[in-house]
């Protein structure tokens, strides 16, 4: 094939209903569904590729460091691996590839951006090689690098489906609404540690399951979250969703703190912000604000952008509050054209980094 870079960008997503705990470990297939809206593009990955025959072996960088596809790396790094030979034998070529992947978001900031960088992979890799892959598929794909990347393949809110069989055919992300449905719906991110988790999500979700005495509770308790986020997203009912959406992130933070030994992911600023967040609607006299955790204790403020100006003075008199990125419904990955590639075709290279606020990938 002719030697050409594609490019692609795409963005994090942020749980309403959250992922925790996996039937299969290996290809990530959750117990539950879950629900989360794709953030913009302020919060994403922009990938680049190249094939060429010219190359010795496959290579990936992520924001500058070169990563090991093969022997020796860890779970999601082998499968990146193994997805580049499914892609390279569906499109029936052998050709090697240099893939170059940066964050856009601080790398201080302690986001994790395997969703982002997964979905983006996935969707470039098909794009690139023109291989007319339904998104369901490339859904399917994503999921296999990181569960919560397989929602990432799509803009607007987008619906997990657990799915019920042994080989994840029917686990994949679908939209439920795309990004122009609710568009002053805001993601207002609050960092208050920038530091990398101490538990990752990867063995936090084993634990969790093995050990936690709530966890079957909150299979239940989830689905119906599901059930409650569609309806109030479709019905634009603020209110219905800021229930729905802080009262899982608590249910799952529960969960983890009932795991043995207990991960604990929220830490003091976390918690100040929960009551923040309550003392604001209290004194509003109904929900202008709803907070959601990943695993980690930076808050994520879903609102709308008429209570915007209430949020940050909120999160500011906390106190605890170091930065807040401010984010919207994205509409999904796509096809950068006549946009610099990362790569440099000439030197089969990354291209000098130009970024000096370039994310890590966790
Ligand atoms: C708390 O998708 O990071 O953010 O499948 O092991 O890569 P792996 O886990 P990951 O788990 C994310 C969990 C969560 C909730 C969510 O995004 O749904």
């Amino acid at each position: 094939m002719e030697d050409r870079t594609y490019t692609a960008i795409g963005s994090s997503n942020i749980a309403f209903i959250k992922y925790w705990g996996r039937r299969d470990d290996k290809i990530n297939l959750p117990n539950n569904s879950s629900i989360s809206m794709t953030l913009d593009k302020n919060v994403g990955t922009k990938t680049s590729v190249l094939f060429s025959d010219k190359l010795e072996r496959d290579k990936l960088f992520i924001n500058g460091k070169e990563e090991n596809l093969g022997e020796g790396a860890n779970e999601k790094l082998r499968f990146i691996g193994e997805m580049l030979d499914h892609y390279k034998k569906a499109a029936g070529i052998n050709t090697k590839v240099l893939i170059v992947s940066e964050n856009n978001f601080p790398s201080d900031s302690g986001l994790a951006s395997s969703a982002s960088g997964g979905a983006t992979l996935a969707f470039l890799l098909a794009n690139a090689l023109d291989l007319k892959m339904h998104p369901r598929e490339i859904s399917i794909m994503a999921r296999r690098i990181s569960g919560s990347a397989c929602r990432s393949v799509y803009g607007g809110i987008v619906k997990w489906n657990a799915g019920s069989k042994h080989d994840g055919s029917d686990s994949f992300a679908e939209q439920v609404v795309d990004h122009k449905h609710w568009p002053d719906l805001m993601d207002m991110i609050a960092i208050v540690d920038p530091s990398k988790k101490k538990v990752s999500s990867s063995a936090g979700h084993t634990v969790t399951v093995r050990t936690s005495t709530l966890y079957k509770a909150r299979l239940q308790v989830a689905e119906e979250g599901v059930k409650k986020v569609v309806e109030a997203v479709k019905d634009r009912d603020f209110h219905a969703l800021a229930e729905a959406v802080m009262r899982d992130s608590n249910n799952m933070h529960a969960t983890m703190i009932d795991s043995w030994p207990p991960i604990m992911y929220l830490n003091d600023a976390s918690r100040n912000i929960i009551y923040a967040v309550h003392e604001l609607n209290e004194s509003e006299g109904r929900y202008v604000a709803a907070y959601t955790f990943d695993a980690g204790s930076n808050a994520h403020i879903i609102t709308t952008s008429s209570n915007r100006g209430k949020v940050i003075k909120m999160l500011e008199e906390t106190g605890v509050v170091r930065s807040i990125i401010e984010s919207r419904m994205g509409a999904g990955p796509e096809m950068l054209e006549g946009e610099e590639s990362l790569i440099d075709q000439e030197s089969l290279a990354p291209r000098h980094n130009r970024n000096p606020e370039i994310g890590k990938n966790d």
